[in-house]
């Protein structure tokens, strides 16, 4: 691929922006020679103004997302966006979430710009098991566990029941819950049909990656190892 598109594919501007970068001498090899436009040299061989090119496209991420962002492009609050270089928002492919989590819930994001990939991980046919860690607003009843393993539960609005899910009591207002679908706010409407109301909700892990102790806000890209991870145990 010409550097010129490479550049403009990794956000560092249209093609025009780009073009002049490479007549203002700002594009260069590892040793400081001045690149062109239509030149083609391995990635990491390239500087921008002396800083080595942003990661090439087979991006993925994991971020400890916070509580108060949106997984969204357009919201005019805090976005996940935010939390990455601003670059990146321009790159082509789009660097987007794998499925989403909702504003108020924080834990383990997963990214990529890989499309199969993230298609893969949100298929319900690869039925990766997330868990997720919530506090709740009243004390457990008992019940809980036995109604979401049941395999019948029917949300609200809903044609479907949802698949059997594991519930893991840590406390009287505090649990665990392992699920292998992905619904529209699955997790606060389950404790809903079963009488309770979520407070905070983290997610811990999504197949075999766990969030470990990425703190928040933060992100880091995967290794092959981890993406492989991610399906694991399904
Ligand atoms: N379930 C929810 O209710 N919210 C999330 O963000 C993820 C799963």
């Amino acid at each position: 691929m010409k550097l010129v598109k490479l550049l403009a594919n990794l956000g560092y501007g249209s093609r025009k922006e780009v073009t002049w970068m490479f007549r203002e001498g700002r594009i260069t090899d590892a040793a400081g020679e001045v690149l062109y436009a239509d030149d083609k040299i391995e990635h990491g061989d390239v500087r921008v103004d002396g800083e080595p090119l942003d990661p090439p496209q087979g991006l993925v991420l994991m971020m400890h997302k916070p509580a108060g962002h949106t997984c969204s492009t357009k919201d005019s609050g805090r976005i996940v966006y935010d939390l990455l270089p601003p670059r990146w928002r321009s790159r082509s492919p789009a660097l987007s979430t794998v499925g989403r989590l909702d504003r108020d819930t924080s834990g383990l994001l997963l990214w990529t710009d890989d499309g199969a990939l993230l298609h893969r991980i949100i298929s319900p046919r690869s039925n990766i098991v997330k868990v997720y860690e919530a506090t709740l607003a009243q004390d457990l009843r008992g019940d809980e566990g036995a109604l979401f393993a049941s395999g019948t539960l029917m949300l609200d609005g809903e044609t479907t029941p949802l698949a059997p899910a594991q519930l893991e009591v840590l406390g009287p207002r505090r649990a665990r819950l392992a699920i292998g679908e992905g619904r529209y706010h699955q997790v606060r409407r389950m404790f809903v049909a079963a009488g309770n109301h979520v407070e905070t909700l983290r997610r811990d892990t999504v197949g075999g990656l766990v969030l470990g102790n990425l703190p928040v806000g933060e992100w880091r890209a995967l290794g092959a190892d981890e993406v492989a991870a991610i399906f694991a145990m399904a």
